[in-house]
């Protein structure tokens, strides 16, 4: 006989309305459930609850319009308000990185320890921030250690793999749902919610059949709480790692006079290999792969392991800036008081997340050669602006790349937008001091480039 759910037509509750947690919680009041959302940060929480994005993301405005008109989604006023409207709390808040790379887990505690002295009534507690191993455990430990008289608490992790740039597309779109329970209970709760989004049943429709039944769907992976919190850390650092490959790949292609997308073609058709993540450049950045691979080799070498692989894959990423700044003094030997245009900020395209952006740490190398800064970036120029680089008082920001090259004496390619593809390149080349092109993400085609009479070099590619 299966265990009943633990919460029928649960109520949801999200805190931390971050980029996991804010289309997450549209996401699930998009398929039918009433969601509730709360932040710390008060201003965010208004913001959002008057129907303002606080980042950028393709759909998120209209998704977010679209959840509040209907009911379904709300902002509590405190976090202590959304854990009381809730069964079921997702919690999405951040778990940034420690001087000695592994995570800072003070939010997750105080989380944890703010649910339990609210809640009035039982909860599962989902964790869904991306937390080391044996993380839901400790969870598990603060909520009953503060928890009142006669309420109680389960907790499950439901590590999140949505990217940014395609958050809500990832959301209804999952290549697996990951639920690391302790509990029947908490497994077809947790079914349950996630149903809808796979056979589009309208929550109130659900059945207790459909709920058995659900486990037998491949989209689902059910483990216990350790082994997915695994599977998340092990999956970004898998990705990580396949980044720094190529990147090492690119270097012997660089030596040799060969060319590394072909390799990554060649390798790619691989079904074995796969042909996504292979792209040679600039290295990963953003706030999950670099925080990510360090928190996972310092948890492993916390438990005894050498972890001395994934510190390498770590220290390639670091490299790739300097290989850039190397290429450009190759070619233009003193950078001082040179005028470089920069193509990019954010970590990558589709976003105006400049967070460990490798893009950032290439102005600011620039920036310590005093050079003269051209900046642009389809989105992420305001973010910019918020940091201390943007204090460097040699910098121009422009809102058309066209402008942004006049009289440099090299244009550099930090992000790989689309949109610099499509570049009226020809345009352009007469106007710039000296016609270099430095594509650090390889987004251009380096036969049209030459052809046109640019100076380019891409990674990996021609030296
Ligand atoms: C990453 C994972 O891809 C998601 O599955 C995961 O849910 C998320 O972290 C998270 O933990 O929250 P994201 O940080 O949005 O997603 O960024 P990615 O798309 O993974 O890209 C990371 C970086 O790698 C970017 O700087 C990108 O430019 C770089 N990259 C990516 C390459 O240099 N080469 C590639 O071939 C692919």
């Amino acid at each position: 006989m299966e265990e009943k759910i633990m919460f029928d037509n649960p109520n949801i509750g999200i805190l931390g309305l971050g980029h996991v947690g804010l289309p997450t919680a549209l996401g699930l009041a998009d398929i039918g459930w009433n969601v509730i959302g709360a932040d710390d940060l008060k201003s965010k929480a208004q913001d959002i609850a008057n129907g303002d994005a606080p980042f950028y993301e393709p759909g998120l405005s209209e998704m977010l319009i679209k959840n509040i008109n209907s009911g379904r989604f709300s902002v509590a006023s405190s976090v202590e308000e959304a854990i009381d409207a809730s069964d079921v709390i997702f919690v999405c808040v951040g778990t940034p990185q420690n001087d000695d790379g592994s995570a800072d887990l003070s939010q997750i505690e105080n989380a944890g320890r703010t649910i339990a002295q609210n809640s009035n009534t039982n909860k599962l507690v989902v964790e869904k921030s991306t937390t080391p191993v044996s993380t839901s455990l400790r969870i598990k430990d603060t909520l009953r250690r503060y928890a009142k008289e006669n309420v109680e608490f389960e907790v499950a992790v439901n590590p999140e793999f949505l990217r940014e740039g395609t958050g809500l597309y990832d959301f209804f779109n999952p290549d697996r749902i990951v639920l690391g329970v302790e509990s029947e209970a908490a497994k077809n709760t947790l079914l349950q919610i996630y149903l809808p989004l796979l056979d589009q049943t309208n929550p109130s429709d659900i059945s207790d059949k459909e709920i058995y039944e659900a486990k037998s769907n491949d989209k689902f992976v059910i483990t216990d709480v350790n082994t997915a919190e695994l599977i998340k850390h092990a999956s970004n650092s898998f990705l990580a790692t396949k980044i720094s490959f190529i990147n090492l790949v690119a270097d012997i292609c660089e030596k040799s006079g060969s060319d590394v997308s072909k390799v990554a073609k060649g390798m790619g058709l691989d079904p074995r290999i796969g042909s996504s993540f292979l792209q040679a450049g600039l290295g990963f950045g953003g706030y999950c792969l670099p925080k990510d691979i360090k928190a996972f080799t310092k948890i492993g070498e916390d438990l005894g392991v050498d972890m001395s692989f994934f510190r390498e894959v770590d220290n390639v990423n670091i490299r790739r800036v300097d290989q850039i700044i190397d290429k450009l003094k190759g070619k233009l030997w003193v950078l001082r008081d040179k005028t470089i245009a920069v193509w990019g900020i954010a970590f990558k395209p589709g976003t105006d997340d400049i967070r460990e952006s490798p893009a950032m740490a290439l102005i600011e190398k620039l920036i310590e050669e005093e050079v003269k800064l051209n900046l642009h970036d389809p989105k992420a120029m305001e973010e910019f602006k918020r940091t201390s680089l943007s204090e460097y008082s040699n910098i121009e920001y422009f809102t058309d790349p066209i402008d942004s090259s006049n009289n440099v004496d090299a244009i550099i390619i930090a992000t790989d937008w689309p949109e610099f593809k499509s570049v009226d390149y020809k345009n352009i080349k007469d106007a710039m001091q000296y016609p270099f092109v430095l594509d650090a993400r390889n987004l251009l085609n380096p036969v049209e480039m030459l052809d046109m009479g640019f100076d380019y070099i891409g990674v990996g590619r021609y030296s």
